[in-house]
């Protein structure tokens, strides 16, 4: 058992903090928003993870989870601290740092024994350094410490699974001290253990999710050209993914990524290689790609309804991916508003996303169910693939609508099925 303090408990914290809990250590989570402190302390949890809410209440009554405000109680109590705030991108694409900053002085500041300072959050290669030189500069005691970088790899909305089953745990140390206590930390979980410096650890993170954002981008361009040819797309992808080399996973063409991590990653990368003097193109298209997509699916439903002027389009699915309410760079705005930019009108139906969108999209109608969105749409853009969603009563849902004209941004729903129904139904990348 270890003493831990993690530093920032938004996603990744709070995720982090609650699994090193339930895996036996004492942890201290850490957040300057008092806000968000107060409602973690009250038993709720500030954003919607399948299984979160029930893990952190078990291990707050079994007294393995605590909260502060201050960073000050962290690196008083705790032996290893991870750094877990928000990296967000600037105008430029770059990572956004200070907050690392801020959080690596605070702990200089207070440090009073040795201390294992570790990021997690995702930072650009050299970070690690930063980091130490911030301390050096602002330690008040001429005590030891050690930085170490360890990234995650959670995916929203399995992010507690995905802790607890990782397919590698990465570790970037400097020191015979740093890797014994991080073994140690994750000896309950099975899993290969990458050790290695801290520059490529850092480099594992940016470089495993550019390659994901890239196998997305890679087959939605095939998707092109099967739909130009009279190829499948689908069944392209499976007929590829059975090459072991390339792999199942990440191959589902659609209208492209978004979250909090691919788009934010990618132009970090590609920013943080233009520093060292590369030109990372190959991401840059890679963002094209993704881009296109969006204008693509508008382009289709215009085609469809022929013109969007006064058209009402049911829009199913809202957050940037299914069993979450994260709308960080959700394809659905880009595609609301370029159909808004058309004259169409929106009527948006998403099981958990809709309070988050009223934020970014006041202006637009959201529906209570499916049913109520569709009813006399023009058409249905599905743009995330909840479950729900394949479930529906298709045969009312087309009675309720003005034209039964479906466009499935996520190729989820079966194309003969819809069309059986009555339905002109369309795919990305298939008939
Ligand atoms: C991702 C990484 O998977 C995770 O390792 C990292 O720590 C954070 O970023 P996340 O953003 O939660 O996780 O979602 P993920 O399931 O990876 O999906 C990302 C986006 O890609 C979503 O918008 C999804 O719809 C899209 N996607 C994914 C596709 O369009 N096609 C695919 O085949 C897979």
């Amino acid at each position: 058992m270890r003493k831990i303090g993690i530093i920032g408990s938004g996603y990744v914290g709070l995720v982090t903090g609650a699994c090193f809990a339930e895996i036996g250590h004492d942890v201290l989570c850490v957040d300057n928003d008092e806000r968000k402190i107060k409602i973690l302390e009250g038993g709720g949890i500030p954003f919607y993870e399948p299984g979160l809410e029930e893990l952190v209440k078990k291990n707050r009554e079994a007294g393995r989870l605590r909260f502060s405000a201050r960073t000050k109680d962290a690196v008083d109590t705790c032996e290893v601290i991870f750094i877990c705030v928000g990296t967000p991108p600037k105008e430029g694409g770059e990572a956004d740092l200070s907050a690392i900053e801020r959080v690596a002085s605070e702990i200089a500041e207070n440090m009073t024994e040795y201390r294992l300072i570790v990021e997690k959050s995702t930072v650009p290669v050299q970070t690690g350094r930063r980091i130490k030189r911030t301390i050096e500069l602002r330690k008040k005691k001429n005590v030891e410490y050690d930085v170490a970088s360890n990234p995650e790899f959670l995916r929203e909305g399995s992010a507690i699974y995905d802790f607890m089953h990782p397919d590698r745990i990465v570790i970037g140390v400097e020191s015979e001290r740093a890797a014994r206590i991080l073994r140690e930390i994750y000896e309950p979980i099975k899993a290969p253990i990458i050790e290695t410096n801290i520059e490529s650890a850092e480099i594992i993170k940016h470089a495993s999710n550019s390659f994901l954002a890239m196998k997305i981008s890679f087959i939605n361009a095939v998707s092109i050209i099967c739909e130009r040819s009279g190829a499948d797309v689908m069944k392209v992808a499976e007929g590829m993914g059975y090459d072991r080399r390339i792999g199942k996973e990440f191959l589902r063409a659609g209208i492209g990524f978004g979250g909090s991590c691919f788009p934010k990653d990618l132009s970090a990368f590609i920013k943080i290689a233009e520093k060292l003097g590369y030109e990372f193109n190959l991401l840059k298209e890679v963002e094209k790609i993704n881009q296109e997509m969006r204008h693509l699916f508008v382009k289709k439903m215009e085609d469809l309804l022929w013109n969007l002027k006064e058209k009402k389009i049911a829009i199913f699915g809202l957050s940037f991916k299914p069993n979450t309410d994260d709308m960080r760079s959700a394809p659905s705005i880009d595609i609301i508003n370029l159909l808004r930019k058309e004259g169409a009108y929106i009527s948006a139906y998403d099981p958990r996303a809709m309070e988050k969108a009223k934020e970014i999209m006041p202006d637009i109608e959201y529906a209570k169910d499916p049913y109520e969105a569709a009813t006399d749409a023009d058409a249905i853009g599905i743009v995330t693939e909840w479950d729900e969603f394949g479930k529906l009563d298709y045969k009312r849902i087309r009675n309720l609508m003005r034209t039964p004209i479906i466009l499935d941004g996520r190729n989820m729903l079966d194309p003969e099925e819809m069309r059986k129904l009555g339905f002109i139904y369309r795919g990305m990348g298939r008939g």
